[in-house]
């Protein structure tokens, strides 16, 4: 049984802050190493902001197929912002993806959907393309009320983005609940979720863009529990935190075409 995408299929390690750059090129050289060399899905590793030269650099010198991203953005080309990076900066590294909204700068660094939209906003002007995270923390989860929370996400977030544009954003659907804990949303409750967000685009763009738009799935994603996510036809890849750090696990992760063969 071999699982064929509509959408083609979207697999990138968010390293959050984990490895140096020495590190870091080391594992991606080992990534390289184990991929599939007729693989369709687009892979991305995302790196912290000190590895990105570096790692783009051996990206490049050995004709790698892993495309490069990055963890945020502030929303302004330049200006007095000690600490932050520009979406100039990263075009001008050749960063291809940027994560923006991620639950973690939400919970602890106050990142509200009014900012998100700003950033979300900015970042088509520079041709990056946007992973906009979006997800439930537990005590919604419980209450039922996921369906409205994420609605209230996207709907905020999405804000007066231009239709020409949208259709190259990324969505991930990471319910706080399932990151770093162990515990999966069931692949049949990420399939729905993100038929949700599917048809919420739908309604906010339209039917076009939103059959046109990749959304992914986030939370403890692992070796083991690939190919039940990946086969739910709804799911067009992963966002993967802790088993991106680990050369072997991720690309068992990318090669999970293998176990449907
Ligand atoms: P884990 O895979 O470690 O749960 O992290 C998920 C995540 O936050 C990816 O952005």
């Amino acid at each position: 049984m071999v699982n064929e995408k509509i959408r083609r299929p979207i697999i990138a390690g968010n390293w959050k802050m984990f490895k140096t750059h020495l590190k870091g090129v080391k594992l991606v050289q080992e990534i390289n190493y184990g991929i599939d060399k007729d693989i369709d899905a687009e892979v991305v590793v995302i790196p912290p902001f000190t590895a990105l030269r570096s790692i783009k650099t051996v990206i490049e010198a050995d004709k790698m197929k892993i495309k490069l991203g990055a963890q945020n953005m502030h929303y302004m080309s330049e200006g007095p912002f000690t600490g932050e990076i520009s979406p100039v900066m990263l075009k001008a590294l050749n960063v291809e993806y940027v994560i923006i909204g991620h639950s973690e700068r939400r919970q602890h660094f106050d990142e509200t959907d009014e900012l998100i939209n700003k950033k979300l906003k900015k970042v088509f002007d520079v041709k990056i393309n946007p992973i906009l995270c979006v997800g439930e923390p537990l005590k919604i989860r419980e209450l039922g009320r996921q369906k409205q929370y994420v609605r209230e996400q996207l709907n905020n977030c999405l804000k007066g983005l231009n239709k020409d544009y949208i259709q190259n954003i990324v969505i991930a659907y990471e319910p706080i609940w399932a990151i770093g804990t162990g515990k999966t949303a069931t692949p049949e409750d990420a399939n729905f979720m993100i038929s949700f967000i599917r048809q919420r685009i739908s309604r906010l763009f339209s039917p076009i863009i939103s059959e046109k738009i990749r959304i992914q799935y986030g939370g403890s994603v692992k070796p083991f529990n690939i190919v039940p996510i990946m086969v739910q036809p709804e799911i067009d890849g992963v966002l993967v935190g802790g088993a991106s750090l680990n050369a072997h696990d991720f690309i068992s992760i990318i090669n999970y075409k293998r176990k449907l063969k």
